[in-house]
Protein backbone atom coordinates (compact mmCIF):
# COMPACT_ATOMS: atom_id res chain seq x y z
CA UNK A 1 0.00 0.00 0.00
CA UNK A 2 1.06 3.34 -0.87
CA UNK A 3 0.45 6.12 1.53
CA UNK A 4 1.01 9.76 0.05
CA UNK A 5 0.74 13.49 2.04
CA UNK A 6 2.24 16.97 1.92
CA UNK A 7 2.19 19.52 4.61
CA UNK A 8 2.81 23.52 3.29
CA UNK A 9 5.87 25.18 5.03
CA UNK A 10 4.00 28.05 6.42
CA UNK A 11 6.47 28.68 9.61
CA UNK A 12 4.92 27.19 12.71
CA UNK A 13 4.07 24.07 13.46
CA UNK A 14 0.76 23.22 15.94
CA UNK A 15 -0.58 20.92 17.33
CA UNK A 16 -2.92 20.12 14.97
CA UNK A 17 -0.26 19.67 12.19
CA UNK A 18 0.93 16.96 14.45
CA UNK A 19 -1.75 14.86 15.09
CA UNK A 20 -4.00 15.27 12.64
CA UNK A 21 -1.09 14.77 9.58
CA UNK A 22 2.79 14.56 11.05
CA UNK A 23 2.27 11.53 13.28
CA UNK A 24 0.04 9.83 11.67
CA UNK A 25 2.06 9.46 8.70
CA UNK A 26 5.11 8.86 10.85
CA UNK A 27 3.59 5.76 12.41
CA UNK A 28 2.86 4.99 8.80
CA UNK A 29 6.08 3.92 7.98
CA UNK A 30 5.72 0.53 9.87
CA UNK A 31 2.92 -0.21 7.66
CA UNK A 32 3.58 0.69 3.45
CA UNK A 33 5.51 2.43 1.29
CA UNK A 34 5.26 6.27 2.84
CA UNK A 35 5.56 9.25 0.09
CA UNK A 36 5.93 12.13 2.04
CA UNK A 37 6.88 15.79 0.21
CA UNK A 38 6.98 19.46 1.58
CA UNK A 39 4.59 21.38 -0.54
CA UNK A 40 6.06 24.66 -1.14
CA UNK A 41 4.48 24.73 -4.30
CA UNK A 42 1.08 25.23 -2.80
CA UNK A 43 2.50 27.58 -0.13
CA UNK A 44 3.08 30.25 -2.67
CA UNK A 45 -0.62 30.87 -2.80
CA UNK A 46 -0.37 32.67 0.78
CA UNK A 47 3.26 33.60 0.94
CA UNK A 48 5.11 35.80 -1.79
CA UNK A 49 8.38 36.29 0.14
CA UNK A 50 11.00 34.31 -1.33
CA UNK A 51 13.52 34.02 1.62
CA UNK A 52 10.57 33.44 4.01
CA UNK A 53 9.43 30.36 1.97
CA UNK A 54 12.95 29.21 1.21
CA UNK A 55 13.69 29.31 4.96
CA UNK A 56 10.09 27.74 6.22
CA UNK A 57 10.85 25.10 2.94
CA UNK A 58 14.53 23.53 4.81
CA UNK A 59 12.43 24.35 8.50
CA UNK A 60 9.63 21.95 7.34
CA UNK A 61 11.78 19.26 6.46
CA UNK A 62 13.69 19.41 9.76
CA UNK A 63 10.45 19.51 11.45
CA UNK A 64 9.39 15.83 9.81
CA UNK A 65 12.55 14.39 9.87
CA UNK A 66 13.74 15.20 13.96
CA UNK A 67 9.85 13.60 14.42
CA UNK A 68 10.98 11.25 13.04
CA UNK A 69 10.47 10.70 9.58
CA UNK A 70 12.92 8.59 7.98
CA UNK A 71 14.47 9.16 4.69
CA UNK A 72 15.72 6.16 4.07
CA UNK A 73 12.61 4.25 4.97
CA UNK A 74 10.56 6.23 2.90
CA UNK A 75 10.54 8.90 -0.06
CA UNK A 76 10.47 12.35 1.07
CA UNK A 77 11.21 15.73 -0.97
CA UNK A 78 10.20 18.92 -1.69
CA UNK A 79 7.70 19.63 -4.40
CA UNK A 80 8.78 21.91 -6.31
CA UNK A 81 12.48 19.21 -6.67
CA UNK A 82 10.12 17.33 -9.09
CA UNK A 83 9.27 19.23 -12.04
CA UNK A 84 6.89 16.08 -13.29
CA UNK A 85 4.38 17.20 -10.94
CA UNK A 86 3.58 20.72 -13.00
CA UNK A 87 3.48 18.81 -16.24
CA UNK A 88 0.57 16.79 -14.53
CA UNK A 89 -1.16 19.49 -13.47
CA UNK A 90 -1.36 20.94 -17.18
CA UNK A 91 -2.48 17.39 -18.41
CA UNK A 92 -5.44 17.32 -15.41
CA UNK A 93 -6.14 20.74 -15.61
CA UNK A 94 -8.26 19.90 -19.11
CA UNK A 95 -10.05 17.53 -17.45
CA UNK A 96 -11.18 19.48 -14.39
CA UNK A 97 -14.91 21.41 -14.84
CA UNK A 98 -14.72 24.83 -13.50
CA UNK A 99 -17.78 23.82 -11.68
CA UNK A 100 -15.57 20.96 -9.77
CA UNK A 101 -13.49 23.91 -8.09
CA UNK A 102 -15.71 26.69 -7.98
CA UNK A 103 -17.74 24.11 -5.35
CA UNK A 104 -14.48 23.74 -2.70
CA UNK A 105 -15.11 25.20 0.16
CA UNK A 106 -10.90 25.93 1.09
CA UNK A 107 -11.30 28.12 -2.19
CA UNK A 108 -14.71 29.85 -1.11
CA UNK A 109 -13.06 30.27 2.51
CA UNK A 110 -10.58 32.12 2.02
CA UNK A 111 -12.22 34.37 -0.72
CA UNK A 112 -14.82 35.12 1.97
CA UNK A 113 -11.81 36.06 4.08
CA UNK A 114 -10.71 38.38 1.89
CA UNK A 115 -7.71 36.89 0.08
CA UNK A 116 -7.86 37.78 -3.66
CA UNK A 117 -9.06 35.46 -6.04
CA UNK A 118 -6.00 34.39 -8.39
CA UNK A 119 -5.38 31.34 -10.49
CA UNK A 120 -3.24 30.37 -8.04
CA UNK A 121 -5.61 29.61 -5.74
CA UNK A 122 -8.02 28.10 -7.81
CA UNK A 123 -6.30 25.57 -9.60
CA UNK A 124 -4.77 24.63 -6.02
CA UNK A 125 -6.72 21.56 -6.04
CA UNK A 126 -5.37 20.68 -9.61
CA UNK A 127 -2.12 20.93 -8.59
CA UNK A 128 -3.01 18.44 -5.14
CA UNK A 129 -4.50 16.08 -7.67
CA UNK A 130 -1.20 16.02 -9.32
CA UNK A 131 0.86 15.48 -6.48
CA UNK A 132 -0.89 12.60 -5.18
CA UNK A 133 -1.88 10.85 -8.79
CA UNK A 134 1.68 11.44 -9.61
CA UNK A 135 2.12 8.32 -7.44
CA UNK A 136 -0.34 6.32 -7.73
CA UNK A 137 -0.89 6.67 -4.16
CA UNK A 138 -3.81 4.78 -2.15
CA UNK A 139 -4.02 6.38 1.16
CA UNK A 140 -4.20 10.18 1.65
CA UNK A 141 -3.39 11.18 4.90
CA UNK A 142 -5.03 14.21 5.52
CA UNK A 143 -7.18 16.58 8.51
CA UNK A 144 -10.88 16.92 7.39
CA UNK A 145 -9.95 20.12 5.94
CA UNK A 146 -8.87 18.62 2.61
CA UNK A 147 -10.99 15.63 2.52
CA UNK A 148 -12.41 17.40 -0.31
CA UNK A 149 -9.76 17.87 -2.34
CA UNK A 150 -9.21 14.52 -2.16
CA UNK A 151 -12.66 13.81 -3.60
CA UNK A 152 -11.95 16.27 -6.25
CA UNK A 153 -8.63 13.95 -6.96
CA UNK A 154 -11.23 11.03 -7.43
CA UNK A 155 -13.16 13.01 -9.65
CA UNK A 156 -10.57 14.27 -11.61
CA UNK A 157 -8.90 10.43 -11.93
CA UNK A 158 -11.97 8.59 -12.70
CA UNK A 159 -12.57 11.14 -15.64
CA UNK A 160 -9.18 10.45 -17.07
CA UNK A 161 -9.17 6.74 -16.55
CA UNK A 162 -13.11 6.62 -18.57
CA UNK A 163 -11.39 8.54 -21.37
CA UNK A 164 -7.58 7.78 -21.96
CA UNK A 165 -8.18 4.01 -20.11
CA UNK A 166 -6.77 3.10 -16.24
CA UNK A 167 -4.05 4.73 -15.37
CA UNK A 168 -4.38 5.99 -12.15
CA UNK A 169 -5.07 4.83 -9.07
CA UNK A 170 -8.11 6.05 -7.33
CA UNK A 171 -6.88 7.44 -3.89
CA UNK A 172 -8.51 7.23 -0.30
CA UNK A 173 -8.78 10.13 1.84
CA UNK A 174 -7.86 8.44 5.47
CA UNK A 175 -9.12 11.18 8.25
CA UNK A 176 -8.98 9.34 11.85
CA UNK A 177 -11.76 10.26 13.55
CA UNK A 178 -10.13 10.23 17.30
CA UNK A 179 -8.02 12.97 15.90
CA UNK A 180 -9.89 14.70 13.13
CA UNK A 181 -9.90 17.94 14.20
CA UNK A 182 -7.50 18.65 16.82
CA UNK A 183 -9.47 21.77 18.95
CA UNK A 184 -7.69 25.16 19.65
CA UNK A 185 -7.48 27.20 22.57
CA UNK A 186 -10.32 28.62 22.18
CA UNK A 187 -12.07 25.06 21.30
CA UNK A 188 -12.34 26.36 17.53
CA UNK A 189 -10.39 24.11 14.92
CA UNK A 190 -6.73 24.79 15.69
CA UNK A 191 -5.46 26.82 13.18
CA UNK A 192 -2.73 29.38 12.25
CA UNK A 193 -5.33 31.97 10.61
CA UNK A 194 -7.62 31.99 13.68
CA UNK A 195 -4.33 32.56 16.22
CA UNK A 196 -5.35 29.56 18.50
CA UNK A 197 -2.71 27.29 17.79
CA UNK A 198 -0.40 25.83 20.47
CA UNK A 199 2.81 25.31 18.65
CA UNK A 200 5.67 22.94 18.40
CA UNK A 201 9.37 23.76 19.62
CA UNK A 202 8.66 26.29 21.57
CA UNK A 203 10.94 27.74 24.38
CA UNK A 204 9.45 26.60 27.67
CA UNK A 205 8.15 29.98 29.17
CA UNK A 206 6.28 30.57 25.52
CA UNK A 207 4.61 27.05 25.54
CA UNK A 208 3.38 27.52 29.11
CA UNK A 209 2.55 31.04 28.44
CA UNK A 210 0.25 29.36 25.16
CA UNK A 211 -1.36 26.49 27.30
CA UNK A 212 -2.41 28.78 30.43
CA UNK A 213 -4.33 31.01 27.75
CA UNK A 214 -6.59 27.43 26.91
CA UNK A 215 -10.54 28.86 27.34
CA UNK A 216 -12.44 27.11 30.13
CA UNK A 217 -15.63 27.83 31.91
CA UNK A 218 -16.28 29.36 35.10
CA UNK A 219 -17.43 26.10 36.93
CA UNK A 220 -16.15 26.44 40.67
CA UNK A 221 -13.02 24.05 41.46
CA UNK A 222 -15.21 21.91 43.74
CA UNK A 223 -18.08 20.73 41.23
CA UNK A 224 -17.65 17.90 39.08
CA UNK A 225 -16.73 18.81 35.12
CA UNK A 226 -17.60 17.88 31.86
CA UNK A 227 -14.57 16.63 29.80
CA UNK A 228 -16.33 16.36 26.76
CA UNK A 229 -17.02 20.27 26.51
CA UNK A 230 -13.57 21.34 28.41
CA UNK A 231 -10.80 22.35 25.93
CA UNK A 232 -7.92 21.38 27.90
CA UNK A 233 -9.18 17.78 28.06
CA UNK A 234 -9.79 17.46 24.62
CA UNK A 235 -6.34 18.88 24.07
CA UNK A 236 -4.71 16.58 26.50
CA UNK A 237 -6.28 13.52 25.51
CA UNK A 238 -4.18 13.53 22.48
CA UNK A 239 -1.23 12.67 24.84
CA UNK A 240 -3.02 9.81 26.72
CA UNK A 241 -3.70 6.34 26.40
CA UNK A 242 -6.99 5.23 26.79
CA UNK A 243 -6.57 4.04 30.92
CA UNK A 244 -5.15 7.29 31.53
CA UNK A 245 -7.65 8.90 29.62
CA UNK A 246 -10.27 7.27 31.85
CA UNK A 247 -8.47 8.31 34.86
CA UNK A 248 -8.62 11.87 33.99
CA UNK A 249 -12.02 11.95 33.29
CA UNK A 250 -12.45 10.43 36.45
CA UNK A 251 -11.04 13.14 38.40
CA UNK A 252 -12.90 15.77 36.27
CA UNK A 253 -16.59 14.03 36.79
CA UNK A 254 -15.48 13.79 40.74
CA UNK A 255 -15.12 17.65 41.45
CA UNK A 256 -12.47 19.53 43.35
CA UNK A 257 -9.84 19.34 39.94
CA UNK A 258 -8.73 22.84 39.15
CA UNK A 259 -8.54 24.25 35.32
CA UNK A 260 -4.86 25.73 36.30
CA UNK A 261 -3.83 22.33 37.69
CA UNK A 262 -4.63 20.11 34.65
CA UNK A 263 -3.42 23.17 32.04
CA UNK A 264 -0.07 22.86 34.61
CA UNK A 265 0.00 18.87 33.89
CA UNK A 266 -0.95 19.32 29.67
CA UNK A 267 2.17 21.91 30.17
CA UNK A 268 4.64 19.53 31.29
CA UNK A 269 3.45 16.53 29.43
CA UNK A 270 3.65 18.12 26.72
CA UNK A 271 7.15 19.74 27.21
CA UNK A 272 8.78 16.66 28.06
CA UNK A 273 7.11 14.64 25.12
CA UNK A 274 8.57 16.99 22.51
CA UNK A 275 11.64 17.80 24.34
CA UNK A 276 14.37 15.01 22.28
CA UNK A 277 12.11 15.89 18.71
CA UNK A 278 13.13 19.59 19.95
CA UNK A 279 16.99 18.30 20.44
CA UNK A 280 17.18 16.57 17.10
CA UNK A 281 15.51 19.40 15.21
CA UNK A 282 18.29 21.81 16.37
CA UNK A 283 21.30 19.73 15.31
CA UNK A 284 19.46 19.01 12.05
CA UNK A 285 19.12 22.96 11.12
CA UNK A 286 22.70 22.98 12.04
CA UNK A 287 23.76 20.93 9.27
CA UNK A 288 22.71 22.10 6.55
CA UNK A 289 24.90 20.16 4.25
CA UNK A 290 23.15 16.73 5.01
CA UNK A 291 19.71 18.43 5.05
CA UNK A 292 20.56 19.22 1.54
CA UNK A 293 22.03 15.95 0.79
CA UNK A 294 18.99 14.04 2.10
CA UNK A 295 16.73 15.70 0.46
CA UNK A 296 18.39 15.90 -3.25
CA UNK A 297 18.23 12.12 -2.08
CA UNK A 298 14.49 12.13 -1.71
CA UNK A 299 14.10 14.17 -4.77
CA UNK A 300 15.99 11.50 -7.49
CA UNK A 301 13.66 8.56 -5.43
CA UNK A 302 10.56 10.42 -6.12
CA UNK A 303 11.42 11.84 -9.52
CA UNK A 304 12.28 7.77 -10.65
CA UNK A 305 8.39 6.50 -9.51
CA UNK A 306 7.40 9.83 -10.95
CA UNK A 307 8.85 9.20 -14.27
CA UNK A 308 7.29 5.55 -14.46
CA UNK A 309 3.62 7.06 -14.17
CA UNK A 310 4.74 10.16 -16.65
CA UNK A 311 5.55 7.74 -19.18
CA UNK A 312 2.43 5.82 -19.22
CA UNK A 313 0.26 9.76 -19.26
CA UNK A 314 2.52 11.38 -21.93
CA UNK A 315 1.78 8.20 -23.89
CA UNK A 316 -2.01 8.37 -23.67
CA UNK A 317 -2.03 12.31 -24.14
CA UNK A 318 -0.48 12.06 -27.33
CA UNK A 319 2.69 14.13 -26.23
CA UNK A 320 5.05 11.52 -27.45
CA UNK A 321 4.65 11.46 -30.89
P1 LIG B 1 -3.48 25.64 9.33
O1 LIG B 1 -4.98 25.45 9.41
O2 LIG B 1 -2.93 25.96 10.67
O3 LIG B 1 -3.07 26.63 8.27
P2 LIG B 1 -2.51 23.68 7.48
O4 LIG B 1 -3.64 23.99 6.57
O5 LIG B 1 -1.13 24.11 7.10
O6 LIG B 1 -2.86 24.23 8.94
O7 LIG B 1 -2.51 22.10 7.73
C1 LIG B 1 -1.46 21.18 7.52
C2 LIG B 1 -1.96 19.77 7.79
O8 LIG B 1 -2.38 19.62 9.15
C3 LIG B 1 -3.18 19.35 6.94
O9 LIG B 1 -3.12 17.98 6.62
C4 LIG B 1 -4.34 19.65 7.84
O10 LIG B 1 -5.47 18.93 7.49
C5 LIG B 1 -3.76 19.27 9.21
N1 LIG B 1 -4.39 20.08 10.27
C6 LIG B 1 -4.26 21.40 10.45
N2 LIG B 1 -4.96 21.83 11.52
C7 LIG B 1 -5.55 20.74 12.04
C8 LIG B 1 -6.41 20.50 13.15
N3 LIG B 1 -6.79 21.48 13.95
N4 LIG B 1 -6.83 19.25 13.38
C9 LIG B 1 -6.44 18.22 12.57
N5 LIG B 1 -5.63 18.37 11.52
C10 LIG B 1 -5.18 19.60 11.23
N1 LIG C 1 -3.20 21.08 0.72
C1 LIG C 1 -2.57 20.37 1.80
C2 LIG C 1 -2.67 21.20 3.10
O1 LIG C 1 -2.72 22.40 3.06
C3 LIG C 1 -1.12 20.06 1.51
C4 LIG C 1 -0.98 19.17 0.33
C5 LIG C 1 -0.52 19.52 -0.90
C6 LIG C 1 -1.32 17.80 0.27
N2 LIG C 1 -0.54 18.46 -1.74
C7 LIG C 1 -1.03 17.37 -1.06
C8 LIG C 1 -1.84 16.89 1.19
C9 LIG C 1 -1.24 16.06 -1.46
C10 LIG C 1 -2.06 15.59 0.77
C11 LIG C 1 -1.77 15.17 -0.54
O2 LIG C 1 -2.67 20.67 4.14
Amino acid sequence: MRILSGIQPSGSLHLGNYFGMMKKMIDYQQEGELFCFIANYHAMTSLADGKTLAKGTLEAAANFLALGLDPEKSTFWVQSDVPEVQELTWILSNFTPMGLLERCHSYKDKISRGIAANHGLFAYPVLMAADILLFNSDKVPVGKDQKQHVEVTRDIAIKINNHYGEIFTLPEPDIDDDVATVPGLDGQKMSKSYGNTIDLFLPENQLRKQIMRIVTDATPVEDPKDPDSCNVFQIYRLFLDKEEQAALRARYTAGGLSYGEVKQELFETMRDYFIPFTERRTAILEDKETLHKTLEMGAQKARYTASKVMRKVRKKAGLVY
